[in-house]
Parts: C-alpha cells; structure tokens; sequence
C-alpha cells in the first residue's frame, strides 16, 4: 500500500508546511488525502494546489460525479484553500509548455479567488494561459479531463506532446 510506505506526519514535512505559504500536492492521491489530514490544522489559510487524480484501476477515475479528488482533500484540511490544477497534462508539458500554435490552458478550480490567482500566476510563470473554471467542485471535470489527456497520450501513443488549448471569436 502506498500510503503505509512512508509516515505523512514525518518532522520535515511538519516543517516544510508551516515554512510554505503555497504547497503543491504531486504525489498519489492516496498519500495526498492522508497528508491533508494529518497536517489539518497547519494547512489552514494556505493555498494548496491539488495536483493529483484519483486514478483507479484500469484508468478509471476512484472518486468522481458528486464529488472530486481535490473536495475530498479539502474535506480533510477544511481551512485549506485548496485549488484543482496543473492535473491535466503530463510532466512533460510542466517542463516545457512551448507550442508554436499557441498557448496552452491551464484550468484552474477553487472556491478562494485570492488561491485561484496565486494558482494562474504560478501557470502562467511557467508559460501557460490560466484559466479560471469556477468552484473547486469543478475538479469533477478536471480530474477526467487528466483520464482523456492519458488515453491519447499515453495509451493511444500519441506521445506527450499535445495540450488543450482555448480558441476564441
Ligand atoms: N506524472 C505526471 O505526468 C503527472 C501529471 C499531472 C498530474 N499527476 C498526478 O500527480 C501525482 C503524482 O504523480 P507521479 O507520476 O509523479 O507519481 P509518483 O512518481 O508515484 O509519485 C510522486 C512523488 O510522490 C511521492 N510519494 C509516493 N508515495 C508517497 C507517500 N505514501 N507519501 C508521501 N509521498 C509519496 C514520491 O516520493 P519518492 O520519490 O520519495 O518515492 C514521489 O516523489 C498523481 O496523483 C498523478 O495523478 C502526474
């Protein structure tokens, strides 16, 4: 089981929380949930992006419809700001967002808009649009956006490089 491989409550992850003002959760949802709850009360009133997907067996979603990965770790930390984003691509584009044809999205959920903000500043430093989706219970629909993103990519072999884009008139 992942998350009895390492204890969440270890004494560099107690101070690295109460060090950050913004903290990204990158690891298996699993360890994800137990983090927010073991470290509740620290994560109150900081911006946490939740970065993962709940993924299941057979790329299947765990959780999903009435509820999302990201509500669930704000359910475990309440006073978190939590905020759903950079879950829909693979690293690949995190380390370089550049396309020719034009900037890529980045979707952003949450119900603070101060942690929205921090959440597009942070996407678009590292070269993507932000683009604000709404409540945090918008990440029903980030979190599949993540299962499409790896079906064509990585089951259909498409490879990594493609992302989604916003075009408008
Ligand atoms: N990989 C991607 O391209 C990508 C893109 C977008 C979103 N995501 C999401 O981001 C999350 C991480 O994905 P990943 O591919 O990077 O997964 P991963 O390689 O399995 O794990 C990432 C990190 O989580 C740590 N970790 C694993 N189990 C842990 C535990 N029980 N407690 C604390 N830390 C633990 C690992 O630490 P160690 O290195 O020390 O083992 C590793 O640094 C997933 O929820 C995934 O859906 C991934």
């Amino acid at each position: 089981m992942l998350v009895q491989r390492r204890a969440p409550d270890v004494r560099w992850l107690a101070d690295a929380v109460s060090a950050a003002d913004t903290i990204v959760l990158a690891t298996p949802y699993a360890a994800a949930l137990e983090f927010a709850a073991a470290h509740a009360d620290a994560l109150a009133g900081k911006v946490v992006i939740d970065a993962t997907n709940p993924i299941g067996p057979g790329l299947t979603l765990s959780v999903g419809h009435t509820t999302s990965g990201a509500e669930e770790i704000q359910r475990r930390a309440p006073g978190a700001r939590v905020v759903k984003g950079f879950n829909t691509y693979g690293w690949e584009n995190f380390a370089d967002a550049n396309y020719p044809g034009g900037t890529p999205a980045m979707f952003i959920a949450g119900d603070d808009p101060a942690a929205r903000q921090i959440a597009g500043d942070l996407a678009q430093a590292i070269g993507f649009r932000p683009m604000p989706a709404g409540e945090l219970k918008m990440a029903r629909y980030l979190e599949p956006l993540a299962m499409l993103w790896i079906q064509i990519g990585r089951v259909q072999g498409k490879g990594a490089g493609f992302t989604w884009a916003v075009l408008e008139r």
